[in-house]
């Protein structure tokens, strides 16, 4: 009886083991030699560029800038550190042999050449819902770029992660394979907008949190999320700050790397705005526009205003010159507020206002500790601004009531737990980048 069972079990086992071998299993396709850029149109180069800088190719592909696509960054995940691939057309260390049909089926199913299944870390979640006339595009963008002859280094995964076999499981689980799917409900312009933010775009990457296996957690979608040590905020209606993203603010955040009523563009999204979306057309950036306002529920543009002037008018009334400050607000007014004042009914983006920023209102402080440590570059925010790090001025101590003061006279928000320690956590991962 107990042999039978066990046997039963078994054979159960096995068949279970066959089925997902089945589904696991994917084919190489054949090599090409090196393909030939002259097969390519100076047009459809010229799209495939645009494409490739929606996807961030170039972002996630490339450590040294004088090696453009040529693989090696670390991306480091709970598991352990896996590498971005060399995607220049190099023959022996890129994807030079690979025809359209690989290049295609990597991005829309996620299996290398050689039919190994290829980890979600490679945005194919989102790049499979690419049309087939931009992914050829984009093949001859990447084909047309100089070879780089260059080997990323070993992934340090730790077993099982490190079994490329079982991302089919995680694939059944986590991943549709298909094409954008037009929402008859909307207008043409979200639509197109709608298309290049779930698709090339990528954009839930980073403001949709994941779950422990690395998934976007759909039950979650776009509301904020860690990434590369920043907060990517909400870009849904849960968002706290006081102004909504209409669609002129999108369009000038995405545009030019500020908004006067939120912010400025820091950190990875300075490479989504500066690297990825400089070559796109106008007409892209204002159809994601269409598409984010009203991801974000946004109020009507007077509506925004008022809202942002109202809560910029709440902090300076609440502020009285004749009362003896405490040490968070003496420093927010020497170190700080000369550059950081605004009109209530005009601020403006190179003063970001600190009633209206999302750093301050955010769940986590990550992005203000950050931005107060180094400042905002040159290559970061807008182009003709930058501000200067505090991280020799201030100590710790006095970077945490500083912050404690923001937030609990700028936000309505509950103030942060253990931001002392969140300050020196920051500190020396700050440097790197
Ligand atoms: C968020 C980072 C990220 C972005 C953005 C990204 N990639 Fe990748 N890509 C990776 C990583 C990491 C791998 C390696 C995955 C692996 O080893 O399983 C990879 C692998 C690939 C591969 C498979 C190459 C091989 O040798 O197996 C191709 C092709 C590719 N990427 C093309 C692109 C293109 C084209 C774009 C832009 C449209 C892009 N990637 C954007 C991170 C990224
Ligand atoms: C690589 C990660 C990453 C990707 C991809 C990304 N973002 Fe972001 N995004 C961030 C981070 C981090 C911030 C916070 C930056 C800051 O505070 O200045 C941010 C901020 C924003 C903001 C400002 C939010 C606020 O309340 O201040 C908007 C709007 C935005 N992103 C839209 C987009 C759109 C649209 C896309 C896709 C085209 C996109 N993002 C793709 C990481 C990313
Ligand atoms: C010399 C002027 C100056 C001083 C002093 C200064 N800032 Fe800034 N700050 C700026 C400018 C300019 C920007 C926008 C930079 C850009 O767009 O490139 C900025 C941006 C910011 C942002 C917005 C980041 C985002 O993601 O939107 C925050 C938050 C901030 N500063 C906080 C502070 C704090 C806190 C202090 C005091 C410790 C301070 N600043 C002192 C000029 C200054």
């Amino acid at each position: 009886m107990f042999k039978k069972i066990l046997g039963g079990l078994l054979a159960f086992g096995v068949l279970v083991l066959a089925i997902f071998l089945l589904i696991a299993w994917e084919s190489s396709i054949e090599p090409v030699s090196a393909s030939n850029s002259d097969a390519f149109s100076k047009e459809q180069i010229n799209r495939g560029e645009v494409l490739a800088g929606l996807g961030n190719c170039e972002t996630c592909h490339t450590t040294d800038p004088n090696k453009p696509l040529a693989g090696g960054r670390a991306m480091p995940t709970p598991f352990g550190t896996l590498y971005s691939t060399n995607i220049t057309p190099d023959p022996k260390t890129g994807i030079g042999q690979w025809s359209e049909e690989a290049f295609a089926r990597a991005m829309r199913e996620g299996v290398a050449r050689s039919g190994s299944h290829l980890f979600p870390a490679f945005p194919y979640t989102h790049f499979t819902k690419m049309s087939d006339d931009d992914i050829s595009d984009l093949y001859a963008y990447i084909m047309s770029q100089p070879a780089i002859q260059a080997e990323p280094p070993e992934n340090t995964l730790e077993f099982p992660f490190n079994i490329r076999l079982l991302l089919a499981g995680w694939k059944l689980l986590f991943f549709d394979e298909g094409r954008y799917e037009t929402d008859t409900s909307k207008s043409d312009v979200w639509n197109r907008g709608a298309y290049i933010a779930e698709g090339a775009g990528h954009c839930s990457a980073c403001h949709t949190p994941r779950n422990a296996l690395g998934a976007e957690d759909a039950g979650k979608a776009w509301d904020g999320a860690i990434i590369n040590n920043w907060y990517a905020p909400a870009l849904n209606a849960s968002n706290p700050t006081p102004s909504s993203w209409t669609e002129t603010e999108a369009y000038e955040y995405l545009r030019n790397g500020g908004s006067r009523f939120h912010g400025v563009a820091v950190g990875s999204m300075a490479d989504v705005v500066h690297d990825g979306l400089k070559q796109a057309p106008d007409n892209d950036l204002r159809s994601l526009a269409v598409w984010l306002s009203d991801l974000a529920q946004a109020s009507d543009e007077q509506q925004a205003s008022k809202r942002s002037a109202n809560a910029i008018r709440a902090v300076h009334n609440t502020q009285n010159p004749s009362v003896m400050m405490d040490e968070g607000e003496r420093l927010f007014t020497y170190a700080c507020a000369a550059c950081h004042y605004n009109e209530a009914d005009s601020p403006s983006a190179l003063r970001p206002d600190m009633a209206l920023n999302s750093a301050i209102s955010a769940p986590t402080p990550i992005n203000l500790i950050r931005v107060t440590l180094n400042g905002v570059s040159l290559k970061e925010g807008l182009p003709e601004a930058m501000m200067p790090g505090f991280s020799q001025a201030l100590s710790d101590r006095q970077i945490t009531s500083l912050l404690t003061y923001l937030r609990a006279t700028h936000t309505d928000q509950p103030a942060w737990e253990n931001l002392e320690q969140h300050v020196r956590d920051q500190r020396p991962q700050t440097q790197a980048q």
